[in-house]
Parts: C-alpha cells; sequence; structure tokens
C-alpha cells in the first residue's frame, strides 16, 4: 500500500489545517433567547447555547446558518428546565445557573466558563470558534500549565493525553497498535481535564471525522471537525466521579451484564468444528478450570454467511449449545454486518426485497469485500434495518444462544481506505446522511440493532453483546474489547492505560484479547496477562488463526497452575466485581479507575499508566515485563494492606515489591472491604457462602456497598436486588457495623462471613449496636460468622 512506502511524507500529503485559513466567528452582533435557547449572531457564524442541567451546557456554532439542535444519536438526554440570570453589560453578557457561569465576551465573540466556585474551567483566547476554508469547524481553547487529559475513548499510549493529537476515525487496525497508532475501532470525542485537584468534561459530539489537538500549542488546544457544526457539551464536575456521572447521563449507562458475561471466557480464531469445541469445554471441565463462555470465530458460517452454522463442521449446533450450557459454558457467535451477495441466500434476499442495505444516491447498493467476498451492507441508520436485524437474531436465541459478538463494524471493508465508500448516502431515517457524516455511528447503530434484537428474543434475560467499532453511547449495549493486539509484553502494557481511558469515556465494560490476538504467545506472557485479565471488566483469552495456541494449558503445567489460580480467582472476586458494574450502571463510575480517580491532587497519579485500581479501595500493580520478579509500586496516601501477606505499607511514597510468577501485587486499603465469593466452575452455580474482608484499622471509619441480584434478568430494574451497605467504625480495641438493607432480592448464600485482617487481640465486635459473642466469633483465624 502507498502509505506504506515514503509517498506518506510527500509534501503535498499534508492536509492539515495549519496551512488553511481560519475563519473566526468575529463580533457579536446580537442574541436572542427563545424558551431556554440562546442564540448568538456574530460576523462570520451563529452561536447556540442551551443548559441541560445546571452542570451541564451545550455550545453549538455553526458558520452559515442558525444552528440545529438536533444532536447525535449518541444523545439519551433531553435538556432540563434551568434558571438561567442573565446579565448583560457593554462588553460582555454572562449566563449563570449557580452550578455554571458562562461569560460572553463581546468583541470578539469568546466564551470563558466558570464552575460554581468561580473557577474557570474553559476560556478562548486569541482564538475562538470558526472554520476552516473546506467546511471544518474547530475551536481553540487555553490550555493550562497543569492540564491533564483522561478519555478520548480506545487510544494507544500512556494514560495522560496531553500533548497528543488523536483523531476519530472508528478503523480496523490489524497492525500496528503502537503509540504513533491514532485512529482505533471506537471513536469517543470526548475527554476529562484534571487541573488543580478538579475535572471538567468536553463532549464533542460530532459523527464526522474529528480531531483533538493537544500537541501543536503549548498554551492552547483545540478540537475540530471535518464537516457538520461545532457541538459540544461543557461538564463542570468538579470531581472524576462527577465529570463522568454528567457525560453519562448525557450518553447513557451501561446495563449491569448478566453474570455468565463476566466470567472468564475463552476464544480463538477459530475453534472450527463441533468436535473441537466440545474437546475444548470438556478439558475446562476435567481440569476443573473456571469458563462461562466459548466463542464461535467466522469458521462456523456456511461460507461465512451471517445467521447460517456450516453444516458439516457443526452438524447439530443445539445439541452443542444444550450440553455445553447444561455444563454451565455459554456460546457466543461472531456476526459482522456484511452479508453476503448471494441471491440463493435468504437474508440476502430480504435485505435486496425490503430495502434493508447501504446505497448510494443513485439507488444503487454498495457492496465491498469482506470474509463472505463481496457483500452488502445493512443501513443501520434506520429503525425497519435495524429491527430486522434484530429480528433475524432469533435463528441464534432458538438455539439457547445469549451472546453475540460484533466485529468488523467500522464497518471494515478489505479495500485501501479500509472502509466503506464515504459516497455511501445513509436513510437515515429520511434525513439522508453521507457516509462520511455518519461512519463513526456504524457500528453503535449495529449494536442497538443487536442488542435491542436479543433483548426482545431473550423474554425478560438480559442479553450480551461484545463489540469492537462504537461511538459516544456504545455503553448502553456493548462490552468493547480492544481488538487486534499482539502476543508483545508492550501489548500487555498498554492495555492498561486503554481500559482505563475507556472507563474514563463512560465505558466500563472492557478488556484486551488476554494473551494477546496476533503474534505466538509464551507460557510466561500468559500467566502474567491472565493475572491483569482476572480484573479487567472484560476477561477473554483470544488468539488468532495460524498462531500459537493459548488454550490455559498451552503452555506446560507449570503456567497452567498460575493461570487457573488467576481464573479462580476472578470468580472468587466476583461479588465484588458485580458490585462495581452496578455502581457504573448507577453513577457511571468505571469498574477499572486510575489512581488519579481517587488521588486527583497527587501528581505522582496523573500519568500513572502500569497500576490500576479496581473499584475505590483496591490497588493492582501487575508484572508487565518477561523475566521479572520485582517492581516499583506507587501507593498513595492511605495505608494499604498486602493482599497476599497481610503486610502493611505506607502510603504516599513507592516500594519494591517481590512477585514470583505466581503472584500479582495487589493491595487492600486499610479499613475498607472486599467481598469474595467461592471458587466454582461457571457462574451458573450459586454461592453458598460469602465472606467479607476486613482490613482492619484502629481509627476512622469506612463505607462498602455490596450489591446482589439474579444476575440474570432485567428484574433489577423494578427493585429485585439487594444493596448492602456496611458501615465499619473503629475505635482501639472497637469495631462498630452497622448494617442496612435494600431491594427486595434475597440471595443465594446463606452463610455471611466477616474475616478480619490484622485485628488486634482483644476486639470487640458490635453489629447493629449488639456485641457479637465469644461463640460467633472465632479468634483463631479471625472470623465472625453472623447473619450480616
Ligand atoms: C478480526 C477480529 C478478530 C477475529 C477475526 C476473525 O480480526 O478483530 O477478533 O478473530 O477478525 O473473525
Amino acid at each position: 500500500m502507498l502509505e506504506d512506502t515514503s509517498f506518506a511524507i510527500h509534501p503535498g500529503q499534508k492536509k492539515t489545517l495549519e496551512n488553511t485559513t481560519y475563519h473566526d466567528v468575529g463580533n457579536l452582533l446580537n442574541f436572542e433567547e427563545t424558551k431556554g435557547v440562546y442564540t448568538f449572531s456574530c460576523d462570520a457564524g451563529y452561536v447556540t447555547l442551551l443548559f441541560y442541567r445546571q452542570d451541564i451546557v451545550r455550545i453549538i456554532m455553526n458558520p452559515f446558518e442558525k444552528p440545529s439542535v438536533k444532536s447525535s444519536v449518541a444523545l439519551v438526554k433531553e435538556p432540563e428546565k434551568v434558571n438561567v440570570e442573565v446579565v448583560e453589560n457593554e462588553v460582555e453578557i454572562a449566563l449563570s445557573t449557580g452550578k455554571l457561569a458562562i461569560k460572553i465576551l463581546k468583541t470578539p465573540f469568546r466564551v470563558s466558563i466558570y464552575d460554581g466556585t468561580g473557577t474557570l474551567l474553559v476560556r478562548e483566547t486569541v482564538k475562538g470558534m470558526g472554520y476552516k476554508e473546506n467546511r471544518e469547524v474547530i475551536c481553540f481553547k487555553e490550555m493550562s500549565e497543569n492540564d491533564h487529559f483522561y478519555g478520548f475513548g480506545e487510544k494507544s499510549g500512556f494514560l495522560d493525553k496531553r500533548g497528543e493529537k488523536m483523531t476519530m476515525w472508528n478503523t480496523d487496525v490489524y497492525a500496528p497498535h503502537n503509540p504513533e497508532t491514532d485512529a482505533l475501532y471506537e471513536s469517543i470525542p470526548y475527554f476529562m481535564t484534571l487541573r488543580n485537584g478538579n475535572a471538567h468534561g468536553i463532549f464533542f459530539d460530532n459523527t464526522f471525522k474529528t480531531t483533538f489537538d493537544l500537541r501543536t500549542e503549548t498554551d492552547t488546544f483545540s478540537f475540530h471537525a471535518e464537516g457538520g457544526q461545532l457541538d459540544y457539551y461543557v461538564l463542570a464536575g468538579p470531581t472524576p466521579k462527577a465529570v463522568l456521572e454528567q457525560y453519562t447521563d448525557l450518553t447513557g449507562r451501561a446495563p449491569i451484564p448478566p453474570k455468565w458475561a463476566i466470567g472468564y471466557h475463552q476464544s480463538r480464531y477459530s475453534y472450527e468444528t463441533e468436535q473441537e469445541v466440545r474437546e475444548l469445554a470438556k478439558t475446562f471441565l476435567e481440569k476443573n478450570i473456571p469458563l462461562d463462555v466459548i466463542y464461535l470465530d467466522i469458521h462456523y458460517m456456511d461460507g461465512y454467511r451471517v445467521f447460517s452454522f456450516d453444516k458439516d463442521r457443526f452438524p447439530t449446533p443445539d445439541k452443542m449449545i444444550k450440553d455445553l450450557k447444561n455444563a454451565g459454558i455459554r456460546i457466543v457467535p461472531i456476526v459482522d454486518p456484511g452479508v453476503k451477495e448471494d441471491p440463493e441466500y435468504k437474508i440476502y434476499q430480504e435485505g435486496i426485497r425490503n430495502d434493508l442495505f447501504c446505497k448510494y444516491i443513485e439507488g444503487n447498493i454498495y457492496f465491498g469485500e469482506v470474509w463472505p467476498g463481496n457483500s452488502a451492507f445493512p443501513d443501520f441508520t434506520t429503525k425497519k434495518a435495524r429491527e430486522w436485524w434484530g429480528d433475524k437474531h432469533s435463528f441464534y436465541t432458538d438455539l439457547g444462544i445469549e451472546g453475540i459478538w460484533n466485529d468488523m463494524n467500522e464497518p471494515a471493508v478489505f479495500n485501501e481506505t479500509k472502509t466503506m465508500d464515504l459516497k455511501v448516502l445513509h436513510d437515515n431515517e429520511g434525513d439522508p446522511r453521507t457516509h462520511r457524516e455518519l461512519h463513526n455511528i456504524y457500528g453503535l447503530m449495529m449494536g442497538e440493532a443487536t442488542y435491542e434484537g436479543m433483548k426482545k428474543q431473550l423474554s425478560g434475560k438480559r442479553p450480551f453483546l461484545l463489540t469492537r467499532a462504537g461511538y459516544s453511547g456504545v455503553q448502553r449495549y456493548a462490552a468493547v474489547w480492544t481488538g487486534d493486539n499482539r502476543s508483545f509484553w508492550e501489548h500487555l502494557q498498554m492495555s492498561l492505560p486503554m481500559v482505563m481511558n475507556l472507563g474514563l469515556s463512560g465505558i466500563p465494560f472492557t478488556g484486551p484479547d488476554v494473551g494477546g490476538f496476533a503474534h505466538d504467545s509464551n507460557g510466561e506472557l500468559l500467566a502474567r496477562w491472565t493475572q491483569v485479565g482476572a480484573f479487567t471488566p472484560y476477561f477473554r483469552n483470544h488468539s488468532a488463526i495460524g498462531f500459537a495456541r493459548q488454550e490455559p494449558w498451552s503452555f506446560g503445567v507449570k503456567y497452567e497452575e498460575v493461570i487457573k489460580k488467576y481464573i479462580q480467582l476472578r470468580y472468587q472476586w466476583m461479588p465484588q466485581l458485580y458490585s462495581l458494574f452496578a455502581e457504573a450502571n448507577e453513577t457511571g463510575t468505571p469498574v477499572v479507575r486510575p489512581l488519579m480517580m481517587g488521588y486527583p491532587n497527587d501528581e505522582h497519579t496523573f500519568n500513572l499508566s502500569d497500576q490500576f485500581m479496581f473499584g475505590d479501595n483496591v490497588i493492582i500493580a501487575p508484572i508487565m515485563t518477561p523475566g521479572t520478579t520485582h517492581r516499583a509500586v506507587y501507593l498513595p496516601e492511605d495505608i494499604w494492606v498486602n493482599y497476599w501477606t497481610d503486610e502493611v505499607l505506607e502510603g504516599g511514597t513507592h516500594h519494591l515489591i517481590q512477585a514470583d510468577l505466581e503472584i500479582l501485587p495487589i493491595f487492600i486499603k486499610q479499613g475498607t472491604m472486599i467481598a469474595h465469593g467461592e471458587v466454582k466452575q461457571s457462574s451458573d452455580y450459586i454461592d453458598e457462602k460469602l465472606t467479607i474482608h476486613l482490613y482492619t484499622s484502629s481509627e476512622g471509619s469506612s463505607l462498602f456497598t455490596l450489591y446482589e441480584d439474579d444476575g440474570k434478568t432485567f428484574d433489577y430494574e423494578k427493585g429485585a436486588f439487594l444493596r448492602k451497605t456496611i458501615k465499619a467504625e473503629f475505635q482501639q480495641n472497637k469495631l462498630e457495623l452497622t448494617i442496612e438493607d435494600e431491594g427486595s432480592y434475597t440471595p443465594t448464600w446463606k452463610h455471611l462471613e466477616l474475616k478480619l485482617h490484622n485485628s488486634t487481640e482483644n476486639l470487640k465486635v458490635n453489629v447493629n449496636g449488639k456485641e457479637i459473642s465469644e461463640k460467633e466469633y472465632d479468634r483463631k483465624v479471625n472470623v465472625v460468622t453472623c447473619i450480616l
């Protein structure tokens, strides 16, 4: 390909904005307000401003006409009624809600945004909003020396994106994934700025190709789009959690996954026959290695036709799926958007005859080459196509399938541009738009079609969807895996900031292909990667055709034992993990978090890319280089306890930690709690007993919320859950626990044990004001057995 030769740096290749003229929106001429929508007419464009909440403002600039307030499919929220105080003088106009103050300088038109305490969030100075010659819209904002940037969805590189220039254009990148790889499969044009311990966010809701430039200038950043309006939301914060609450109020939150979706998943491109799948399942069962899902990659299909099985390779899929389900293992098949051009193929016939495929303006169907050969692509921008596609999934649900894997939905096409012709005109419900404009939402719309279709078919059960491509809001439908990585230690390292930034982008359910997709993995890498995978929200081992097999036993007993131990650990930690998913569902706070989120004033955390937090009180600091048994771990202020040894470690400093192959360094914040269930073969087996591990302290207090429901249905939305809040208050030799239950669900576990770590000899334990008797308190093992 030409782009792999020196042609890539041909001077004529430089299509950057720097070379084109910037037209500033100019001076304010007049402004008006209708029903809470403020519209400003300027010399060279119009700006509309409206509040969604007291702490969320939307600003839209259109250089050519009065802005449209129609938002993209990312948005699920309608503007709330907000009281705005408007004060105007000669020089400026101020709009205040109590939580945001927007100051608009009239000459030239410049916007500055402050929070309710008067802290500056966003300011335009020399340049503000405007456009470039080729109808690109752009704006510039001040960048302070103390600004750190997070989010931006799925990007390679380190955690803090300061100094990066990032493009949003859903792209199938088989290789390379390295620090200078920019656009990947997901486009989340949103970020969070951390400045002096406070956070605020910007969501640039424009589905064209967009670019965020935090590199070109040292004191200014910019974002621009190739077309459309400059349409962005400013989220007031002031904490990273608050920004995520605001962003996910706009774009939606992830449903609580079915429990089986957060177990261990095994995949390969491909397990090619029914017999191979059965043998794989059998080996997991014989070896007592927990397993919830086996994936069927493209080989299961008849000539790669979606909604079909190859009868030679899979003669009795219904029986296979049933037998496996009886053993607690589910099958998740891949479904790509490309429909094979084949007049004798039912799906193709239906798509053509009902006019459901993407077309050019002239009416001819767009065809592109993908796995099945020449293929047509459903136009997911219409409800008709989405419903048709969704309904087709009864093919899978009738067989007992509850989860689907969407791939190649950027959409990927095997050609020079890697995607659909940009001239294709999507119907978009009678408001036709080119693929150039809607490319980035194709995967999201396919996700909606698939998820809603599955939900309908499963009548009450939660579906699981995995997707490769997406746009803001994808969390409403799918888990996201980070695409075609490789079995490189560097890719294990890179997966941490990727998962953290995806989480900070509102997508809590993510993870990389554990062990690496392409390239040959090895025992040590797979063992270390499985340790990390046990704590990433999505946990799937997947590898590519032609490369070393990487099932847990592929590299000998020594590694198998370590891998098994960590897959089991995943199941032990499941109650904790599940509670974190419930929190994400409720608040938008991700499962895996950078330390920055909990310690936004601690500069050691700002770009800490090789450690992460699992919830609020657990730090995971994996080994991610070969032949390594030690690493430096940063523990922020607070006191920390080594999960394996109960050793107490001071915070606010770095520690050298030993971690032989079988050890993943884990640290629990002193004074807090974690919940453990039992090791089991799959999530279908219920917990009889739950253990709350309490890391005692001599002072202070902490809160722990354990969430539980049936793990299968949507009944939790109607109150069928249990939210157990445990408050622990520590005094010298005394522990006071206050426990409160909320919700109508009765858990399967009958015993709840409290395991005390590092407790003093004569500790007195009170539960809801009553002292625990010596009978219930086994001091030898520090276990309190009681009904909590
Ligand atoms: C793409 C996917 C990969 C899958 C392969 C075959 O490369 O990213 O996960 O195995 O296609 O379907």
